[in-house]
């Protein structure tokens, strides 16, 4: 498949085919991610933070730490348009620092495109990105790196003040230059309604089926992990399963001297070179 690009990615939103996104955090997962033809977006997430670092929340990532996953992500990229995260303070202090760090992602993490967590008040930030290049993708609804500020992570847009707010936020995102807007944690009401608003493409993550396209982290939709699942994730595979079961495995082949196999697993030296060794 032919590298995906912002207008192949409009397109495929014109021709109301739902456009798919999925996380990566190192080389084995893009390539994962990139053995689908199907797959249009990779997503290096801050979900990183806790799917690979185990840090308790997103808020805890640098963007060093971002870069170093991000480069390893590229180098198994093929043909997804790849994107990543601008972590939490990254892009709030100036639009200039805002504008250098996602320069950085974009050197020396290679990535294509940023996607930034905020509403309104990050617009001249959008703006100036996409001014100078750099394409944005607007995270609007829930915002995990202000999990602290919204006491948990918890569906957004239910009331009517509320659902006007991300409403606006997503016009304003897309005024500013966002090439697309994904909407996290809201009614699937209002990801259709956003969806049918703006004219670029809106990728939905609990956000119902109205959304341009999908995005799940890629550990949830695998099962790596057993812990808490939300409501908008769908297990497509039972990797912990799978990977706990070859642990267990090994150690008791071990234990028992069943591994490894003296004839197929080991290597022998010639009988006569032994003798004289001996
Ligand atoms: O960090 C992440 O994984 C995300 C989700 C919306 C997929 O931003
Ligand atoms: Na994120």
């Amino acid at each position: 498949r032919k590298k995906v690009t912002i207008q192949a990615l409009h397109a495929l939103r014109q021709a109301k085919t739902p456009i798919t996104m999925v996380t990566a955090y190192d080389y084995p997962s893009a390539l994962a991610c990139s053995s689908s033809l199907l797959t249009d977006i990779t997503l290096v997430g801050d979900s990183l933070a806790q799917v690979c670092l185990g840090y308790a929340s997103t808020t805890q990532l640098t963007l060093d730490e971002m870069i170093h996953h991000a480069k390893a992500v590229a180098r198994g990229t093929t043909h997804p348009f790849l994107v990543a995260d601008m972590p939490f303070g990254s892009y709030y202090t100036s639009t200039d620092a805002a504008v250098a760090n996602a320069v950085r992602l974009v050197q020396e993490g290679r990535v294509e495109g940023v996607k930034l967590e905020g509403g309104r008040e990050i617009v001249d930030v959008v703006r100036r990105l996409t001014a100078v290049g750099i394409p944005v993708m607007a995270h609007v609804g829930l915002l995990p790196q202000r999990h602290s500020a919204l006491s948990g992570y918890k569906v957004q847009g239910r009331s009517v003040e509320a659902a006007r707010r991300v409403v606006g936020d997503a016009l304003a995102l897309e005024e500013a230059g966002a090439f697309a807007v994904l909407v996290e944690a809201v009614p699937q009401e209002l990801g259709r309604y956003i969806t049918e608003r703006v004219k670029v493409p809106t990728i939905g993550i609990g956000a119902g089926p109205g959304t341009s396209g999908q995005v799940l982290v890629a550990d949830d939709l695998l099962g790596v992990w057993s812990g808490h699942k939300a409501k908008f994730v769908r297990r497509f595979a039972h990797l912990k399963d799978v990977r706990d079961g070859g642990i267990q495995s090994y150690c008791e082949a071990v234990r028992d001297g069943t591994f490894p196999h003296p004839d197929t697993e080991s290597y022998t030296m010639d009988k006569a070179e032994w003798n004289r060794f001996l």
